[in-house]
Order: C-alpha cells, then structure tokens, then sequence
C-alpha cells in the first residue's frame, strides 16, 4: 500500500515537474532566487538570512523595501493558513512583481508545508523554496515524507527545508505540544542522510506565537546537532526571543532566522493607530500605509539583529 502510494506521489510530482515553469526561476529576468546558495553563504560567513511571513500587499512592500534599504538578502514567506486566505499564485506575482524592482536577492518559501500536495501547489505556482514539515509524523513518516518533497523540488532546482523536533506554541492553525520539542542528533543526521534535505528546522525549546514567559532556548543541543549536520540550520518561532539568544544561535550554526508573529503585531499595531486616532477614515490606503510602514521598521531592525545587512 505504502509503495503503491510513494509510485502515486513520484508521478504526481514528475507530471508537474514536466510542465513549462516559464521564466519563474530564470535569475535576472525574474528577481526571485532560491534559498539555496543564501543560506550556504550564511552558513559560511556566519550570518543569517531573515525569514518573514508575509500575509498582504503592504507586508510584501515593506519587507522588500526594507531588505533593499539595508542591501540585505532575504526570504519571504507563506504558511498553508495564509495560502488558503489567498492563492499562492497571487503571492508569487506579488512578491516577484516587488522584487523586480529590488536590487538585493528575494526568495519566496513555502512555511510549514502541511503536505506533498501543498508543497508541489507552491512549487508550481513558483515558489523559489520549499518546506514540508512532517514534524508531528513518526520519524520513519516523516523522512518518507520530506525526501518524496525533495525529490520532487530537486527535479526542478528548488531547495527543501524540513523539520526533526518540534517548534511549540501556535503554528499556524495548531497548537503544538512541548513534551519532548528537541531534535536528537543522531536522528538527525540520519534524516538529513536519508531524505536529501537542503535545511534543516530544529526544535530547540522556540515556540510560535507569543511567549507566555521567557522562552528557554537550549543553545547546548543547537551546538551538538552543528557538530554532526551539515545542512543549514533553521530557528523558527523567533518573535519574542531576547536578541542576545538569537544572537548566539546564529553564533552555532543557525542560517534562517523565521520571524511571523513580530510582523503581524506590528502591521495592526500600525493600522489600529490611525483607525482609533480618525474614527472617520475610510480609505483603506490610510490606515495599511502606517501598518506597513511599522513592518518596515520592525524588519530592518529584525535584518540588523541576523547580521545579513550588505550581504545582499
Ligand atoms: P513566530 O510567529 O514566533 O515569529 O514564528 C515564526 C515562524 O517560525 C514561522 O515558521
């Protein structure tokens, strides 16, 4: 049964991979990059590359806009709730419309990939890197999983970043348990080994969402899977971190720092501000101008904190 379906998977995904992508990931022609040799370069230099979730028009912009203010590479991203609010097609046209205009390299992710079906929906729409997270599978799911995904995106160059462990908190839908959030070493090497990933996402002790108290992050486990993996490294669930953990975290090996509900308060935080100031305003223009305006801020300070400022 088992064979039967990973037969169905591998023709699912060769029937999309022969289809024309067109010019989505020609490099020049399309600004879009792949996660790739950015999250190497990180690796090598030492640096991360900011991952922002982006849920509208204003959020791409200011992202964008604040990345080419401060020459910095980086990613944007959509999660499966926010590619059912709108269609991946419409934020790959979004994000490669403003990046045309960028002189920095500007990736557009899949986040938390929920299954093969939603990885190859993106992977066709264009989206220049991919991540299944089979994270709340048994182990031997979980690879089955991620290496069917990388395979199928490595047929047409796109990277794959997968998850071992587990990021708690509210992801996305869910909400994610912490009984046992660590990512095992040797585990790890062995899913990486076996599904061909590009990136790895650990659990470390980071939660999505808002932290209730101070997030105990466990930089002696990030140490010890640096030391026998040799992918790229991914922190999710970094809003609300201290800068000093993030700090040491890119420090032993972590490349993509995933940033969503830090941008998401502050685009709010923007339009709720002129909304309480003129109870008569109306025009949407006014009110999504002070949000992005606040997501800009907010992640050219976050590009800063990573350390990817003119490496773009
Ligand atoms: P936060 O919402 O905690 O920033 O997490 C973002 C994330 O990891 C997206 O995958």
């Amino acid at each position: 049964m088992l064979l039967v379906m990973l037969a169905c998977k591998r023709l699912y995904a060769y029937l999309l991979l022969s289809r024309d992508r067109g010019t989505v990931i020609q490099k020049g022609e399309n600004m879009l990059v792949t996660s790739k040799e950015l999250l190497l370069d990180a690796q090598k230099n030492g640096y991360a590359v900011g991952a922002f979730n982006v849920e509208n028009m204003e959020m791409v912009q200011a992202v964008i806009e604040a990345a080419e203010e401060v020459q910095a590479p980086v990613i944007l991203q959509t999660t499966p709730s926010t590619l059912k609010y709108a269609d991946p097609e419409l934020y790959f046209a979004n994000v490669s419309a403003a990046a045309r205009n960028a002189s920095i390299p500007v990736v557009l992710h899949l986040d938390h990939g929920s299954s093969f079906a939603l990885a190859m929906r993106a992977f066709r729409a264009g989206y220049t890197s991919i991540m299944i997270d089979g994270s709340k599978l048994s182990l031997e799911e979980n690879i089955e999983l991620s290496k069917a995904v990388a395979d199928a995106c490595h047929g047409g160059n796109i990277p794959v970043e997968a998850e071992l462990g587990k990021v708690g908190g509210k992801e996305d839908d869910l909400v994610v348990g912490l009984d046992n959030p660590y990512t095992d070493p040797q585990e790890a090497v062995r899913f990486v080994e076996e599904t061909g990933i590009d990136s790895l996402a650990v659990g470390i002790g980071t939660a999505h969402g808002i932290y209730k108290g101070e997030p105990n992050v466990n930089v002696e486990r990030l140490k010890e899977i640096r030391q026998v993996v040799s992918v790229p490294l991914v922190l999710h669930g970094t809003s609300g971190v201290p800068d000093q953990t993030v700090r040491e975290c890119i420090e032993n090996g972590i490349c993509k720092v995933n940033y969503a509900t830090d941008l998401r308060v502050a685009f709010t935080r923007g339009v709720r501000e002129v909304l309480s100031a003129d109870q008569d305003v109306f025009d949407p223009k006014k009110y999504n101008a002070k949000g992005r305006e606040e997501v800009k801020k907010h992640v050219m300070n976050r590009i800063q904190l990573c350390g990817s400022a003119g490496r773009g």
